[in-house]
């Protein structure tokens, strides 16, 4: 991985140069003015915030989105403050701002950077149009367990997915120049560790040893920065007893030290005055001590900055250079986004893409987030001839709300399509289609609605089920110990299979679900996450077979949640689990010896294998692999080879695939995965078409952190698979080999 590319020296030292020059004629208090960001989340902010703005006291406001409030408050801070410094003004602008796209866990679905940098770039020119100029996203916590909420808006298990698309959401919203018209800084959260918090607990303690932390959880953030990404934010959780807020380690060591970061560090919501709640600290004066020293560059609504700066300054417990080092920080970031020579919103400046696209970006999004987990006997897609009456069920069919998914502020309901419109719109007056919500929510255990829903599905030819969760179940401090279809949608199933009649279930919800108890009664599952303003449209689609589902799982699936965590790029640890060796809890014989059970790495009670995998991913169609063919079988360091495959599409209808390419590291200094994903490609075949897929695999991707904390690359033997899951078993051989004399 190679370090940040470096700006251009001109652009670099002419902005350094104005940084100099008016951090020369700050006072203390502009300078942790810079340093505090405030909530102005009322109308009335200019009025309640103008005495401070004026004075210097703030450098950002978060959370105001009328474009005339947000000027109001940029022209207190540019025409009446001593300086004039324009203000950063935050927001969430997560998956979307009016056009919501599918949540970052359903994007992550479509292993595709396009269609997720178009998304971004949506979003972007919207929150922009509203006075936005900075968002806090992407996400990029790697996420094994399915129980914290957060999983919801992050970009899955994998370091090589989440690395690959959350640069892409910083390409989306930054664009090639962020002092453009319609850019936004971005941020890259949080740091780090997060998504390793205890049993799912959201905020919950994490422990991680460094090496699995470089080789895991940082590497999706050592990607955003050698992207650019403007600004980081701290984690609020505790990494082996020190929280990301007041990582040095962190903070100095990795962020600025090794990676050269010249962006701001932002704490998380109130995380500063929170270290003594952790224990970290006695008190705010010591919490912003740590703070500030650690690299913390700017308190997020927390006020414990502007309270206690100037006096750690004072008492000498601060040095200025660590209050100007952050203010410098700031302000190159001001400085980019152009914010000197342009402060205002105006709209009519902001490229703004056409209503029309943007919904057709939002829909595309939808159609490749969505997986297909079972069909069978090709039950889909439905055939509109076939189909003359249809029974739509459930609370998530029509709530324009819930499809949106957590984290959106900003979106609008009122743009949405359901899946029960998008049925309707599609099949228009030719299929007769009973609507019957059956549950007030989700989470409702009365059954009471049960029998109607029953009686549609008897007169009807097939029985589409909306089950799931609600946005609320998923996103920050909604986490679930129990993942399985919430309240009394099991058993809603278990009514509608005695119909007989072909039950086809689109689950909405923020995280993967332990399908294990309904997956036998479903005769189709397509798992659409919450999948945003044109989901439903998305859904008929792929209902109908207008489109076939092309999503891949970007987290595992368990059967129990007992089984978390579980994902794919384990340790092979020194006693796997065998077909052989698993005797499952009813097949154990009666007082068996102490030691003829198990012996090997799986449970009792759910074995050793997930429901579904990650990368998995059915199809309409039939993909088959061939002719795996490697540029070379020994790959010398410093050199990439070419992976080139053949696929054809053996199936009825033209549609896309997602092609991946995983490695396996036999030997090493540390014990490796049995699998990492180092490539993927979607692509689209029509029926019987064969297309070459070629990845370029270069030795640095094969890179770890060993023993000692520090990257290496090792000579020895990979295996290398082709295909479309991490299952693939299409598999082919190399060595890494020392130059020799290099
Ligand atoms: C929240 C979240 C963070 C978000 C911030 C501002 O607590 O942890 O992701 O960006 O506060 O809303």
């Amino acid at each position: 991985m190679n370090g940040p590319a470096p700006a251009k020296a001109a652009d670099t030292s002419a902005v350094d140069q104005r940084i100099a020059e008016l951090l020369g004629r700050m006072t203390l208090a502009e300078k942790v003015g810079q340093m505090s960001q405030v909530n102005a989340d009322f109308p009335d902010a200019p009025a309640r915030l103008g005495d401070a703005i004026r004075e210097g006291r703030i450098g950002s406001v978060i959370n105001q989105v009328d474009p005339g409030v947000v000027n109001a408050l940029q022209r207190i801070a540019v025409e009446e403050s001593r300086l004039g410094i324009p203000l950063l003004v935050g927001r969430d602008v997560i998956h979307g701002f009016r056009t919501t796209m599918p949540i970052p866990l359903g994007q992550a679905a479509s292993f595709n950077p396009e269609i997720v940098r178009q998304g971004a770039r949506v979003a972007a020119l919207e929150a922009a149009a509203a006075g936005v100029n900075w968002t806090f996203a992407p996400m990029i916590d790697i996420a094994r367990d399915p129980r914290w909420g957060r999983i919801a808006e992050s970009l899955g298990e994998d370091p090589c997915l989440a690395s690959r698309l959350g640069v892409a959401m910083v390409e989306g919203f930054q664009g090639e120049d962020l002092a453009a018209q319609g850019a936004i800084a971005a941020c890259a959260k949080h740091f780090a560790g997060y998504g390793a918090c205890e049993s799912g607990r959201d905020y919950a303690t994490t422990n991680i040893p460094e090496n699995e932390l470089r080789n895991v959880h940082l590497a999706p953030f050592r990607a955003a920065v050698d992207a650019g990404v403007a600004t980081l934010m701290t984690s609020f959780s505790d990494l082996n007893g020190v929280p990301g807020t007041a990582n040095r380690f962190l903070l100095r060591q990795v962020l600025r030290a090794e990676w050269n970061f010249r962006g701001f560090v932002v704490s998380d919501w109130d995380s500063i005055r929170q270290l003594a709640v952790h224990g970290l600290t006695a008190g705010d004066a010591d919490s912003a001590h740590e703070a500030a020293t650690a690299g913390v560059d700017m308190d997020m609504a927390g006020g414990v900055y502007a309270a206690q700066l100037p006096g750690l300054v004072g008492e000498g417990r601060v040095g200025i250079d660590v209050i100007d080092a952050a203010v410098a920080n700031i302000l190159r970031i001001k400085f980019r986004l152009g914010l000197f020579d342009s402060p205002y919103v105006e709209g009519d400046r902001i490229p703004l893409v056409p209503v029309e696209e943007r919904a057709r970006i939002a829909r595309q999004a939808a159609l490749q987030s969505v997986v297909l987990l079972k069909n069978a006997a090709g039950v889909l897609p439905l055939a509109r001839a076939d189909v003359k009456s249809l029974a739509v069920v459930g609370p998530l069919a029509d709530d324009p709300y819930e499809q949106l998914g957590t984290w959106i502020f900003d979106g609008d309901p009122g743009r949405s399509v359901t899946g029960l419109q998008g049925i309707r719109d599609l099949l228009g007056e030719d299929v007769k289609i009973r609507h019957v919500r059956a549950m007030e929510t989700t989470r409702s255990r009365s059954t009471d609605g049960f029998d109607e829903a029953v009686d549609a599905a008897r007169v009807s030819d097939a029985v589409i089920a909306f089950l799931g969760e609600e946005s609320i179940l998923s996103g920050e401090a909604h986490s679930r110990a129990d993942i399985g279809l919430p309240g009394a949608q099991a058993e809603l199933v278990g009514r509608l299979r005695e119909t007989g009649k072909p039950v086809i279930a689109v689950i909405m919800a923020g995280r993967p679900l332990t399908l294990t108890d309904v997956i036998d009664d479903l005769d189709a599952v397509l798992f659409a996450w919450h999948p945003g303003t044109m989901g439903g449209a998305a859904l008929a689609d792929l209902l109908f077979g207008v489109e076939s589902p092309s999503g891949k799982l970007p987290v595992t699936f368990p059967r129990a949640v007992g089984q978390v965590p579980i994902y794919y790029n384990r340790k092979n640890t020194g006693k796997p689990s065998t077909p052989e060796s698993l005797v499952l809890i009813d097949d154990i014989p009666v007082r068996p010896g102490q030691t003829s059970i198990g012996n090997t790495a799986y449970h009792l009670d759910a074995g050793d294998r997930p429901l579904f995998p990650f990368g998995f991913g059915l199809s309409y169609a039939s993909f088959e692999y061939a002719g795996l063919r490697l540029g070379t079988h020994e790959l010398r360091i410093g050199d990439a080879m070419s992976v080139r495959v053949d696929v054809t599409n053996r199936g009825g209808m033209a549609a896309d695939e997602v092609v991946q390419l995983y490695v396996r590291d036999l030997v090493g200094n540390v014990t490796r995965p049995v699998r990492e994903l180092k490539g993927f490609r979607r692509i689209r075949l029509d029926p019987g078409q064969t297309g070459t897929v070629e990845f370029v695999l270069h030795s640095d991707e094969l890179a770890f952190f060993g023993r000692d904390n520090t990257l290496i690359v090792e000579p020895g033997e990979f295996h290398l698979w082709v295909g479309g899951s991490s299952e693939a078993d299409l598999r082919a051989t190399f060595r890494l080999v020392e130059v020799s004399g290099g």
